[in-house]
């Protein structure tokens, strides 16, 4: 048990100070009956605010993220964040995206305030799988298919190969490829060691988890059991 107010903040219900007044106004209930006492304890489940239930404790967000949203918490540009409810965006932890997507990359992207699975999904150890539609800006050599799947791809300014990566050609511009790890600006990076340049890339698959039933923005709220990377 934690203190309601306590409780109602770190959802992002407001700041301490708009909670408790929240509180005294009679906004709260627990098992549906109105407490004033900003101090009491409870169950996040047996809360109510308004009559309704608590947002979900942690949360776990599949977005389909469209193109100039940047990952950052801290950047002059938009942030994905800001495609979320506001209540959301409030929230103590905050919620991040797991692992990141350049700017101008769409698709799939995760987001939750769950710092453990977080942690658990950007794991190198964990080489969870992250599917990219990729659109080059000149014909593919027919090399590609096999350097990568090598394992033996230097990138600059690295120390370790690229992990060996599935190339499926769709024809000489468009290509899917299949990571096991998630190097900084990888895709465009592998491509560009080969003399090419990466012109759209979009996230079709990280994990088990798509976001092909969702628009640009929407996102969808789920749960841990679905994502399978094991
Ligand atoms: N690789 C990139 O180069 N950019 C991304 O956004 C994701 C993977």
């Amino acid at each position: 048990m934690e203190r309601i107010d306590k409780i109602l903040t770190s959802l992002g219900y407001g700041s301490r100070k708009e909670v408790q007044s929240f509180i005294k106004r009679g906004h709260v209930s627990i098992d549906w009956i109105v407490t004033k006492d900003v101090k009491l304890k409870a169950n996040h489940e047996n809360i109510r605010f308004d009559g309704e239930m608590l947002d979900s404790y942690p949360l776990i967000i599949a977005m389909n993220k469209p193109a100039n949203f940047v990952c950052s918490h801290n950047d002059s540009g938009k942030l994905i964040y800001s495609l979320l409810p506001q209540r959301w965006q409030q929230r103590n932890p905050k919620i991040s995206t797991i692992g990141r997507l350049d700017s101008d990359t769409t698709g799939i992207i995760l987001l939750t305030d769950d710092g453990e699975l977080n942690h658990t999904l950007t794991s190198p150890k964990k080489h969870i799988k992250k599917i990219y539609k990729v659109t080059l800006a000149m014909p593919l050599n027919g090399n590609e298919v096999d350097i990568f799947a090598s394992g033996g791809l230097m990138l600059r300014g690295e120390d370790k190969p690229c992990l060996s990566a599935r190339l499926t050609v769709v024809d000489d511009f468009n290509v899917y490829l299949e990571l096991i790890e998630g190097r900084y600006h990888q895709v465009k990076r592998m491509f560009g060691a080969l003399g090419n340049k990466v012109v759209k890339l979009h996230r079709e698959q990280f994990a088990n988890i798509r976001a092909d039933d969702l628009k640009e923005g929407e996102y969808r709220v789920i749960s841990k059991e679905e994502i399978l990377f094991i």
